[in-house]
């Protein structure tokens, strides 16, 4: 874990304006009492009782968001294998996680449906300085319906189990809501249309009635919240933008319609685009289900081509990656893909910051590298703009003004 918060002179190669896609060449940032209280032109020296750091080589970028991750969940551990871990088995598994996250670069992360509140507990334990790990604005567990993605449809109805999330009816999903708040949950996930790693559910199919995703919405944005929505079939996508969600996840099968209605309502896409390669890889040896592996044969390439097209639409994207799915640390691995299948590199990594800081309401303290925004800010080595591959390897980062990893 970090030592305690020194004031900080940063020199480097280079810092990534986000917003305008310049860089500052070479650069001197300046961290006071966790904030960026300089970011100037060449290598100065700053009187005062200042930690120097020299980052040769490196370009400054700020701390990264994943907006779609499931640090409890483990990538070894799917199908069957899940019904053998306790919610507090997956609390313990997500402390090794958030750290991976934060070695990764990734500084802050929406965590979308946990069990048990464990993701609320790591949220808190990691406030509370306990343990290392990113920023998290948490769900708690994700709404859904009898049957549907969110529940667990593992077991005979002689054993069955209902995951804590569902919830069938206006008023149902509105105390649902309710009850995630009272528990700390700080955004509302639920899911839309089947999904792929769920047994027995139809990917394409939309499950909620747009009444029910209408009041999920409604009591969540009441209470000051945003509302993800999982959704991969066409109807549910358009059903969930039509209910005022924040962001729709995954959003596999996209037509013209649904892409003109979120650039209409302003919603956000979160596009898990790498996430195909390690399930139809490694995910059968993790207890991935066959009928799963069948579905992502599907889904992952129609998924990219989606990708490709809201990008040119000028959709607002996000990046989410699902890790959990597949392990965390290895967030940074999407970058090379978006980039692959339709975005510019200055795109992929506004998608992991100014965007999602944004979606977040989060622009005025995170997103980008200003002074007055948090000493919250990364380094790699070598220039993201021409090689985007070198966001998989983070050699510094830096959370609230401590250095929380330092492999320079
Ligand atoms: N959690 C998602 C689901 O089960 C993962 C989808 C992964 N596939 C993909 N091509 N993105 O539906």
């Amino acid at each position: 874990m970090s030592a305690l918060a020194e004031d900080l002179i940063i020199h480097a190669d280079a810092a990534l304006d986000v917003k305008t896609g310049k860089l500052i060449k070479p650069v001197t940032l300046v961290v006071d009492d966790n904030k960026i209280s300089e970011i100037k032109r060449g290598h100065s020296k700053v009187s005062g009782d200042y930690k120097v750091i020299e980052l040769p080589g490196h370009t400054l970028l700020p701390g990264l968001f994943d907006m779609h991750v499931h640090l409890t969940s483990d990538s070894q551990v799917h199908g069957y294998k899940r019904l053998q871990r306790t919610s507090q088995r997956a609390a313990i598994t997500g402390v090794r996680n958030a750290k991976r996250t934060l070695e990764a670069g990734f500084t802050s992360v929406r965590n979308l449906g946990a069990v048990g509140y464990s993701d609320i507990a790591l949220k808190q334990a990691i406030y509370d300085g306990d343990v290392p790990g990113p920023r998290i604005f948490a769900s708690g567990p994700s709404l859904g319906v009898t049957g549907g993605h969110c529940d667990n449809n593992l077991l005979t109805h002689e054993h069955a189990v209902t995951a804590k999330g569902v919830a069938d009816g206006p008023w149902a999903v509105r105390a649902k809501v309710r009850e995630n708040i009272k528990f700390g949950a700080d955004v509302i996930k639920y899911c839309a249309t089947g999904g792929v790693l769920s047994k027995g559910t139809k990917v394409g199919a939309q499950q909620y009635t747009q009444e029910e995703m209408d009041a999920i919405v409604s009591e969540a944005h009441l209470r000051g919240l945003t509302v993800a929505a999982h959704a991969h079939g066409t109807e549910g996508i358009k059903s969930a933008i039509k209910a005022g969600v924040d962001s729709v996840e995954h959003v596999s099968f996209l037509d013209d319609e649904a892409i003109m209605l979120a650039k209409k309502h302003g919603t956000y896409f979160s596009m898990d685009i790498y996430n195909t390669e390690y399930i139809l890889g490694e995910g059968e040896k993790a207890g991935i289900l066959e009928e799963s592996l069948n579905k992502e044969r599907v889904v992952g390439a129609r998924q990219r081509a989606s990708f490709g097209k809201a990008v040119k639409a000028g959709v607002k994207m996000v990046f989410g990656s699902d890790a959990g799915v597949y392990p965390h640390g290895d967030n940074g691995k999407q970058f090379s893909r978006m980039v692959k299948f339709g975005m510019t590199e200055l795109q992929a990594l506004q998608a992991a910051t100014i965007t999602p800081a944004t979606l977040l309401k989060q622009d005025q303290k995170l997103g980008s590298l200003e002074v007055g925004k948090y000493a919250d800010f990364i380094a790699v080595k070598g220039n993201p703009l021409e090689n985007i591959s070198v966001m998989e390897q983070v050699s510094f980062v830096v959370k609230d003004g401590e250095i929380e990893v330092d492999k320079r």
